[in-house]
């Protein structure tokens, strides 16, 4: 299923889009937002697509043409956004969106590895040119180190069994698939579990390689590094009146936006435009599941 774009109707209102205006959607993904953007800012104006995946802006491109108002769409990590776009010689930007995370297109395709459910590499790297894949992590990590990022990023309080009973495991055979990894996780959750629907076998419970991936990914992407360094970057290429837009959808990937948001604020550097952060309504969530974790959070430079 293609990646339904999230809190749509809320980012096209609350980044205060209009026509002539600059705008960088600097997570293209799939191009949902992206494509709306394009439409509220034409004829005049010139949206910049970022993505770290190249196969997100193949997959986007064909979007964009005829495209109805100037369009670049660039393979850049957000945390390089003031670079590309001083290759493209602006100076500054009037909108900007990060919706953070990965996309339905990425999860859904198995050799990508950034889904439990589905055999593939154990890979996860959103960009294939970066070195570290998630199977170098979980074969190579000492002990200590990869309980803590597993406690860190997945936030998951078993931690340290889970790092040992892993390490141990790889001493006979290296991981190098998704379901050697999960299928290890189910054992340690109470034997073997043959895997035909994660809901049946885990009814209103998480899945116990969730957080487990989850941290995994966030650490092969180095994600939480390049939120706090794609805030500054985006926040510094914007024009003064110009608003900010992150979708998180995690509490360790929200809590760095509402922070850095309130320390601009302090600083006297603009508006919290959203005084909570904005969620899906009843129709959305029913409608696309995947949103319900979803939080946005838009500042306004002053
Ligand atoms: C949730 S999806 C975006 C979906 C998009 N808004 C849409 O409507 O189709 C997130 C996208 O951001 C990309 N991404 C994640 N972190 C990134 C980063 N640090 N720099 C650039 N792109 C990133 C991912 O590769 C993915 O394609």
């Amino acid at each position: 299923m293609a990646h339904k774009p999230v809190l749509l109707k809320e980012v096209l209102e609350l980044l205060n889009l209009r026509p002539g205006i600059t705008a960088v959607d600097a997570t293209l993904g799939g191009g949902g937002h992206a494509v709306e953007i394009m439409k509220q800012i034409s004829p005049a104006g010139h949206l910049i697509g970022l993505d770290q995946d190249p196969q997100a802006l193949e997959r986007s491109r064909p979007r964009f043409d005829p495209a109805s108002c100037r369009v670049d769409l660039v393979h850049e990590n957000f945390r390089n956004l003031p670079k590309a776009l001083s290759r493209l010689n602006i100076p500054g930007v009037d909108a900007v969106l990060l919706d953070i995370g990965f996309s339905s297109d990425q999860l859904e395709d198995s050799q990508r590895g950034f889904s439990f459910d589905r055999e593939g590499p154990l890979d996860m790297r959103m960009n294939p040119d970066s070195e570290t894949t998630a199977a170098d992590l979980v074969n190579g990590l000492p002990e200590k180190e990869l309980a803590d990022l597993i406690y860190t990023y997945g936030e998951e309080h078993r931690s340290r069994r889970i790092a040992r009973v892993l390490c141990e495991r790889r001493q006979t055979a290296r991981f190098e698939t998704t379901q050697d990894l999960a299928g290890t996780l189910e054992n340690l959750h109470g034997g073997p579990v043959r895997k035909k629907s994660v809901k049946r076998h885990f009814p209103g419970k998480r899945h116990p390689a969730t957080r487990v991936f989850q941290a995994l990914r966030i650490a092969v992407n180095d994600e939480l590094e390049a939120l706090r360094e794609g805030l500054e970057g985006s926040w510094s290429c914007l024009n003064r009146g110009g608003r900010l837009g992150v979708i998180s959808f995690h509490s360790l990937e929200d809590r760095i936006v509402k922070r850095t948001f309130l320390r601009w604020k302090a600083e006297g550097a603009g508006t919290v435009v959203t005084k909570k952060p904005v969620t899906p309504d009843e129709a959305e969530l029913n409608e696309n599941p995947r949103a319900r974790s979803a939080k946005l959070r838009v500042m306004e430079k002053s």
